[in-house]
């Protein structure tokens, strides 16, 4: 048996076959198992005899196969090194990096701006109460002046923003004024019932910014709308206010920036007036304040509301709004932020 099972074992090549073999040899239903089991019947001088035989022989079979099963593993444990060996030596294949979208390039830079100057970076619910959207921003119901922003309605007094100024009330309210002044931007995106063309998108951006306390002027206004300027297209860029009408705002103004393009022989940037309008802003009106808890009477301040799609626009010179959306990868590299 001894014999035959150690030359069996000699043949074998897998781990399987050697469990089967190992079973057959030392399994229950072995034929050492069947020796141990039959010692009953032996004699009492037999037994000690055949009981150590037995045992001789099991333990060398149990040997054999622990030594072949080392050798097995072995071989296969060589072999996968093999089979998986990495050549370090070979070109590796380019992987693509991905990056931050234009849009939210110009974002960062005005939290980055902002952050610096003690504003808070908040955000709030694109899907929004006309309450807030329209109501607490001094637009009742039937205000003539919601013809400005065409609106996706959900359902009667829910609806998309169509701009970041809900903000302002619900930072407002929020606001612990014994605290200190309230500084903040909240970027984000907004939604108006357009028919998308090179200048208009259903879905673009905004950042809207807010300062109260007692003592703001339009004159903090001009001077963070310049740094806002100086920061995104540099230094030689001026600020001009023009009177506008927000129904938030009183008094209300349209920002423009210093145009370069213009060569005086019809602009296609600015028409020949020398200035391209960038945002609306304005003195934060009573009726806002009031009904977002503040006291009109103690404090005042500043809104803006900037476009980072038109700040794109303008940077880069790209002249359709939808590039930004449409997530062609080949106009996005070209804003790539690791040259
Ligand atoms: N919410 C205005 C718009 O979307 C912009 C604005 C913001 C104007 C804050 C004044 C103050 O057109």
């Amino acid at each position: 048996l001894l014999n035959q099972g150690l030359a069996d074992l000699k043949k074998i090549n897998d781990q399987a076959a050697l469990n089967d073999l190992r079973v057959s040899l030392l399994g229950k239903k072995g034929p050492i198992t069947k020796v141990l089991r039959g010692m009953g019947a032996l004699s009492a001088e037999e037994r000690p005899v055949v009981g150590s035989f037995a045992n001789e022989v099991r333990d060398q079979l149990q040997a054999a196969i622990d030594d072949r099963k080392k050798a097995l593993d072995a071989a296969k444990l060589a072999r996968q090194l093999e089979e998986e060996k990495i050549d370090v030596t070979l070109p590796g294949k380019p992987t693509t990096r991905g990056n931050a979208h234009v849009i939210q390039q110009i974002i960062d830079q005005l939290e980055d701006l902002f952050l610096g100057m003690g504003y808070q970076v908040l955000t709030g619910p694109e899907v929004e109460e006309d309450r807030y959207n329209f109501e607490m921003m001094n637009l009742p119901k039937d205000h003539p002046a919601r013809d400005m922003q065409d609106t996706f309605y959900i359902t009667n007094e829910i609806l998309m923003r169509t701009q970041t100024s809900p903000m302002q009330a619900r930072a407002m309210e929020k606001h612990d004024f014994s605290q200190g002044p309230l500084k903040m931007i909240s970027p984000g995106v907004v939604y108006r019932r357009d028919t998308d063309d090179p200048t208009h998108s259903h879905q673009f951006h905004q950042v809207e910014g807010l300062v109260i306390d007692k003592h703001i002027t339009m004159a903090d206004l001009k001077g963070t709308l310049e740094l806002v300027a100086h920061e995104l297209f540099g230094d030689r860029f001026n600020v001009r206010l023009r009177p506008s009408y927000f129904p938030f705002t009183e008094p209300s103004v349209e920002a423009d920036i210093t145009c370069f393009n213009c060569d005086g022989k019809g602009c296609s940037v600015c028409k020949c007036t020398g200035w391209i309008e960038v945002l609306g802003a304005g003195m934060v009106h009573p009726n806002v304040l009031k009904m977002a808890g503040v006291d009109p009477d103690v404090y005042g301040g500043f809104a803006f509301g900037m476009g980072p799609d038109r700040f794109a626009m303008l940077k880069y010179g790209v002249d359709d709004i939808r590039n930004f959306y449409l997530d062609d990868v080949r106009f996005l590299n070209q804003f790539s932020m690791k040259g």
